[in-house]
């Protein structure tokens, strides 16, 4: 297939990308977090697309991406105040909410859940495209599935390129780590955090729970609330090994792991600190944003590297950190060396 690469310098990627939704085509858009696949979220032969472009498993359901907070009830249904005070504050934004679906909801997308997962991205180009294209876009994460998410046009081109029918070029994603995944089905509990933290949800959300299982392995049998989790996931082509400690510490124990093609993923001010040059760094400990926003390219870097080995030094789960947490330990199948302070 013939992927076509579009840029945003007119209007016309709005009315090509729309057709092609409109015709039951798939398409790689940007959005504030990553890059998504995006098809029509009502046509369920598009959808399929979806899952066979990506590699992804049918088990693993779908976020519906919507334009504006009166289409949520036209999906969902016994929609809880609570919801509209999330709505109010974190709409257009990194933030997916977990309601009971209506049926014009298909079980593909779902993956024979009763809930559908909501979000209204906050990029002028997807928003674009669904008001454009007037349905509602169905849209995972732009990358093989498995891989590190794609955060930059050349990702996408890397794992989509003659999948799909067109990729957009929004330029690198202002977030860059998946949006923060809420259920509002019982109590409220995060299932997959990300860029807004648990700290500011408690705000309106005062019983507000982490899901136990994003910072814990799961037992493949063990039911779990959000199947995306028991995917490896985020993953390099190469073993992952994450370092927690302090910066010397973390250096010491990195340096005396080096071979030919172990690269080392770290902290700008720390690489005079390393015995050498297979070096990339994702920004200062101080500014977890950074990090987030860093953190995939840096991954799919180590491969286009050919790295044989990666160590990432990487800060505590605290606050801001549990979604780069969360991602890491996924993307090392649980890989991670903790060093006595
Ligand atoms: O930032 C994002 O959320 C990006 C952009 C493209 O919007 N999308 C994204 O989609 O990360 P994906 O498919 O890579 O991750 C969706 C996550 C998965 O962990 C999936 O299991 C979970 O949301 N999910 C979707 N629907 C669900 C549901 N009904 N119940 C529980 N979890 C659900
Ligand atoms: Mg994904």
């Amino acid at each position: 297939m013939k992927t076509l690469l579009l840029d945003t310098k007119g209007d016309e990627y709005i009315n090509i990308c729309s057709d092609i939704i409109k015709k039951s085509g798939i398409v790689a858009l940007p959005t504030e977090t990553v890059y998504g696949l995006c098809a029509n979220a009502l046509d369920e032969s598009a959808v399929r697309k979806i899952f066979k472009a990506k590699g992804r498993p049918q088990d693993n359901p779908l976020i519906v991406h919507v334009s504006d907070i009166k289409d949520v009830e036209k999906y969902a249904k016994n929609v809880p105040d609570s919801a509209y005070l999330l709505f109010e504050k974190f709409w257009p934004g990194p933030l997916t909410v977990i309601l009971k679906k209506r049926n014009i909801i298909s079980n593909l997308i779902t993956a024979n859940h009763d809930t559908v997962a909501l979000r209204i991205p906050n990029n002028i180009i997807i928003q674009n495209i669904i008001k454009k294209s007037g349905v509602p876009l169905a849209a995972p994460s732009a990358n093989i599935s498995g891989r590190p998410s794609p955060t930059e046009f050349s990702h996408v081109v890397e794992d989509m390129n003659g999948k799909i029918d067109a990729i957009v070029d929004g330029g690198k994603c202002v977030i860059g780590v998946e949006s923060t995944v809420i259920s509002l089905i019982d109590e409220p509990i995060i299932l997959r955090p990300g860029f807004i933290t648990i700290e500011e949800f408690k705000k309106y959300l005062p019983t507000v729970k982490l899901y136990e299982r994003v910072s814990n392995e799961i037992n493949d049998k063990e039911k779990i609330l959000s199947p995306g989790m028991k995917y490896r996931h985020y993953a390099p082509k190469s073993p992952l090994i994450c370092v927690i400690g302090e910066y010397n510490k973390a250096a010491s124990y990195i340096n005396s792991k080096l071979e030919t093609n172990t690269f080392c993923i770290i902290f700008d001010n720390e690489s005079q600190l390393y015995k050498t040059k297979n070096i990339i760094t994702y920004g200062v400990k101080e500014d977890p944003n950074t990090l987030l926003k860093n953190l995939y390219s840096a991954l799919r870097k180590a491969d286009s590297y050919n790295a044989e080995k990666i160590y990432i030094h990487c800060p505590e789960m605290v606050n801001k950190f549990s979604a780069l947490y969360n991602r890491l330990i996924l993307a090392s199948s649980h890989n991670v060396i903790h060093l006595e302070n």
